[in-house]
């Protein structure tokens, strides 16, 4: 059954804007933080306290996670691979962190240059740093639905991997289809899998569009019970590490399928889609939400 109460974590300051080759000012992201929040969105990843080598885009994590102006209500998060990215955001006053591994050997040591099971050792102190901090710690497992360098993913690899970051102390699973190639049957499989490790309430569903497929993804997946969405306003972004990898699932196409199947989200689709319009044109990139696209047009 659907849930009757859906939560959206907005990743684009983070996945949507990680990607972009030309520099985006501190003071445009912040703008964009503050909008989304205005918009109603209550969970924001906001940086990754990540290498500036690796993903120079983020370099600026410290500014962005000490300037942002924080709203009642909202929690804004980043995302921390190791201790060194963890204490840098405990100084930053974090409340919520994330660490990020992978279903895929390849994957992970393209992106954090190691392997899965090295990711799990780094990311245990990270857990415990983080619980004696009293901040919330949640685990990404990326190429849920397919790797770049590995091609197909066995579910059973998913749901071991979250198994051991649940385990682990993460308070929430958050499953990514990196390179947006799945479909409707393969992520109810994939879920399934995982929700026999872990409970359906502690999974989110994180899925790129590369190949248009993650809105149906999504309803997949949302009658089976999940009711957390990652998503990124005007379906902005795509991972480094993930050679054409396109954007996140749009913000604004996730809360219109959700305001037609009557599930609350808390959103306002009009003032999400003026941000959309916003921050695609202060970057110079296409908006990527139909929905968008159709509301700035009325
Ligand atoms: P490494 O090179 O293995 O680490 O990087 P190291 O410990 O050997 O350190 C090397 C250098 O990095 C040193 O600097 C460290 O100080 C520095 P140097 O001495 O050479 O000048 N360093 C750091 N700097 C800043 N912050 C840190 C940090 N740690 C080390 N936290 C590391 C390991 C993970 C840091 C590196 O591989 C990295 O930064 N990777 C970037 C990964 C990334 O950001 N990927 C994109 C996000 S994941 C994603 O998009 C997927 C997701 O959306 C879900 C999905 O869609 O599937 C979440
Ligand atoms: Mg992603």
């Amino acid at each position: 059954a659907f849930p009757k109460r859906v939560r959206l974590v907005e990743v684009g300051p983070r996945d949507g804007l990680q990607n972009e080759p030309e520099a985006i000012g501190t003071e445009t992201k912040l703008e964009l933080i503050d909008r989304l929040g205005a918009a109603g969105l209550a969970h924001i990843e906001a940086a990754s306290f990540v290498s500036p080598k690796w993903v120079p885009q983020m370099a600026d994590h410290r500014e962005v996670m000490t300037g942002l102006e924080r709203r009642e209500g909202v929690v804004y998060s980043a995302l921390t691979p190791n201790l060194k990215g963890l204490e840098a955001a405990l100084e930053c006053g974090v409340e919520e962190v994330a660490v990020f591994g992978a279903a895929s050997e390849s994957f992970s040591r393209k992106n954090i240059n190691c392997s899965v099971a090295e990711s799990l050792e780094r990311f245990a102190p990270v857990l415990e740093r983080a619980r004696e901090a009293n901040v919330r710690v949640r685990g990404y497992v990326s190429c849920v639905l397919g790797c770049p360098y590995e091609g197909e993913i066995a579910p059973a690899k998913v749901a071991e991997v979250a198994k051991a970051l649940h385990d682990m102390g993460c308070y929430e699973i958050s499953l990514g289809d990196t390179i947006g190639t799945g479909t409707p049957l393969k992520a109810k499989r994939m879920l399934e899998a995982v929700a026999r490790e872990v409970p359906m309430a502690r999974l989110a569903a994180h899925f790129h569009d590369t190949y248009g497929q993650a809105l149906a993804n999504l309803y997949a997946v949302l009658e089976e019970g999940v009711a957390v969405v990652d998503s990124s306003v005007a379906g902005l972004g795509g991972c480094p590490y993930a050679k054409g990898a396109s954007g996140n699932v749009a913000s604004e196409d996730v809360v219109y399928l959700l305001d037609g199947l009557g599930i609350d989200t808390g959103i306002d689709l009009d003032k999400l889609a003026a941000t959309g319009s916003w921050i695609t044109q202060a970057i110079g990139r296409p908006n990527r939400s139909k929905v968008g696209v159709a509301l700035a047009a009325k």
